[in-house]
């Protein structure tokens, strides 16, 4: 954790994504820049890709998932070596906990 702790040299100022396209096939148009300290809430129905979204940002995507989206680093285009080194993986994502218990309604939940 110490050695973790020392490492200033990953430091992230800015994520940029790359629109690829929609589920329904069509292109995003859209370029998306996030920063340093921002915190971001990504809301739509279930199925809307959310998940999708996160899982691209988490394995650095370089239009080479389902939705063709790039993420670029402070800009940067990241090359295989540092998308792939575990030691600097940069993503943290808590997983999702869909073990409700469904003894209300939702409208009461
Ligand atoms: N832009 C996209 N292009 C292709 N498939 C997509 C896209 N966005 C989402 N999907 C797919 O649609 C399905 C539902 O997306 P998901 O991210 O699980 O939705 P959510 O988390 O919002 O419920 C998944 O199989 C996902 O891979
Ligand atoms: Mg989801």
């Amino acid at each position: 954790m110490q050695n973790l702790e020392n490492k200033d040299e990953v430091k992230v100022h800015k994520l940029t994504i790359n629109g690829g396209k929609t589920k329904l096939g069509e292109a995003e148009n859209i370029q998306v820049e996030i920063f340093a300290g921002q915190v971001i809430s990504i809301v739509g129905p279930t199925g809307s890709g959310k998940s999708r979204l996160l899982a691209d940002i988490e394995c650095l995507a370089q239009e080479d998932t389902p939705t063709k989206r790039q993420i670029l680093i402070d800009g940067e285009i990241l090359d295989d070596e540092a998308r792939f080194n575990l030691e600097g993986k940069l993503v943290a994502q808590l997983s999702q906990n869909m073990n409700f218990i469904m003894d209300i309604t939702v409208e009461d939940f």
